[in-house]
């Protein structure tokens, strides 16, 4: 049996389509929130971000399935669309097509991918190289998936797309041109990437060679979903990346390539504005950054954090280790003598804050309001997911990030200063009243603690949103739905 409890069926049901993004800087726990969601629709469509993304989602028989390119609607048996926002990697797709189908069997729900969704090739991957190299101490610590290139490409109007596989000169002729203008830039940094340049047949016959596994699945996407819409079918649009991350929107340049806010459904999808009923944005109780680029409430360093994660392995994996480690430094904050440094280790090993895409480690920050409000004000969310309420179980306080100073004025809220002055804000903390309590695991909201209770409640008057969920643990069971 599928879960979709009754009350968040009940809560949708007027929303023919919904769409989930993210708030933060990604790995909010989307997957998590579109698993319990996705009961109540038929299709669930990607609209943006490509194989950089890494979503956790179950089976109905509770086996786990990580998706990166293919809509987390594939695990309960959902048409699947990869729209024309999506970065299309065909070797990565067959491949988690193939991992996917070891789990759920041949029998696996339609997959469409949008016949014009810009084409990854290996000179995307060698092109981003390139662009790290030259940015220097301005690097943006990508995912390394070529997503920036190939979104950069397509506006350039140089990238192939999905359906050029199918028209053989229109491939060759496309990717000799990519090569044209990217050879002479390769070409200069040949000693350090250390990779041969494959010339565009040696691309081309890999390309072809597995063009024919997707040839059913490619079609024009936008048609299918206006038509699906039509026939009263339910689309759930699931969000990529975040709104830290979005090309526009966010900590520009410091982000990733796609349109991963609200909006970004309706140009990723090719459906008007109007047909998009209502957003859900996936918070995190403290939210987390890898790579580069600002972070306001950041708690450490983020080279120390990242360095943390990668030297003390072993703190990460489930045992005593751990279980020390934590319990010492808890009874640190609890006291008020933990340093920044051990604030964050705490909840980076708490959560196992680890890059599900790349393994890197995550740096953490404070619950930051300022950033939620005017993440809300872009994506205008109807209900808020607050994912991982759980890690503050067993602390007497945490300071929370109520403002934002700049340049001496306190922001208005929903404003923030240019991405490139973000970093300079000051910020401003309260301590907030936590829980002593372990709430994992709790799943109605009668059973959270009163002061757990009044958390929400003060940050609901914060954010002007209803939190409708509240995470309080992995496991797909462990959500509040509050009214
Ligand atoms: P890109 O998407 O590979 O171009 O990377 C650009 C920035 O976005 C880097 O800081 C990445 O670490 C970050 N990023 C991209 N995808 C994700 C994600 O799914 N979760 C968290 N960070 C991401």
């Amino acid at each position: 049996m599928v879960i979709t409890p009754k009350k968040i069926e009940q809560i949708f049901q007027n929303h023919q389509t919904l769409i989930v993004v993210g708030g933060n800087w990604g790995d909010e726990g989307k997957g998590k929130v579109i698993d319990l969601i996705m009961g109540g629709y038929d299709v669930v469509a990607r609209f943006s971000g490509g194989a950089n993304a890494g979503h956790t989602v179950y089976t109905s028989s509770g086996q786990k399935l990580v998706s990166h390119l293919i809509p987390c609607g594939l695990a309960q048996n959902k048409v699947c669309v990869l729209g024309r926002g999506e970065f299309f990697n065909l070797e990565l797709f067959l491949k988690e097509l193939e991992e996917s189908k070891a789990v759920l069997g041949n029998n696996i729900a339609d997959i469409f991918i949008d016949q014009q969704a810009p084409l990854w090739t290996p000179y995307h991957r060698l092109f981003e190289m390139y662009i790290e190299i030259m940015r220097g101490e301005r690097k943006i610590g990508t995912t390394n998936k070529g997503i920036g290139p190939l979104e950069g490409m397509y506006k350039l109007r140089l990238a192939p797309v999905v359906g050029y596989l199918l028209e053989k000169d229109l491939l060759m002729k496309s990717l000799q041109v990519l090569y044209n203008v990217l050879k002479p830039c390769l070409d200069n940094v040949k000693d350090q990437i250390n990779e041969t340049i494959p010339d565009p047949q040696e691309i081309l016959e890999k390309l072809l060679s597995d063009s024919e596994k997707i040839k059913a699945f490619v079609t024009d996407t936008a048609f299918l979903l206006d038509m699906e819409l039509k026939k009263g079918k339910r689309i759930l649009f699931e969000g990529a990346q975040a709104t830290g991350l979005d090309a526009w929107w966010g900590t520009y340049p410091y982000v990733s390539s796609g349109n991963s806010v609200a909006v970004g459904a309706a140009l990723g999808t090719g459906l008007p504005m109007e047909k998009f009923g209502a957003t859900i944005m996936v918070a995190k109780t403290l939210p987390t950054r890898v790579g580069f680029g600002p972070f306001p409430s950041e708690m450490w360093e983020r080279q120390a954090a990242m360095d943390f994660a990668k030297e003390n392995q072993q703190l990460f994996a489930q045992g005593p280790l751990r279980n020390e480690f934590l319990s010492s430094i808890l009874q640190k904050i609890n006291s008020g003598q933990s340093s920044a440094a051990e604030m964050s280790q705490y909840f980076q090993v708490l959560g196992d804050e680890r890059g599900a895409t790349t393994g890197r480690g995550r740096s953490v920050g404070f619950l930051d309001i300022p950033w939620l409000q005017y993440a809300i004000r872009i994506n205008g969310p109807k209900y808020i997911a607050l994912t991982r309420f759980d890690m503050l179980s067993g602390l007497k306080s945490i300071p929370v990030v109520v403002g934002y100073k700049h340049r001496g004025q306190i922001l208005p809220v929903g404003k923030l200063p240019a991405a490139w002055e973000l970093s300079q804000v000051e910020i401003i903390k309260e301590d907030w009243l936590c829980f002593e309590e372990d709430i994992s695991g709790i799943s109605s909201a009668d059973k959270l603690p009163k002061s757990a209770q009044e958390f929400l409640s003060k940050l609901e008057k914060h954010l002007g949103v209803p939190i409708l969920l509240v995470g309080t643990g992995p496991g797909r069971e462990a959500m509040v739905v509050r009214n």
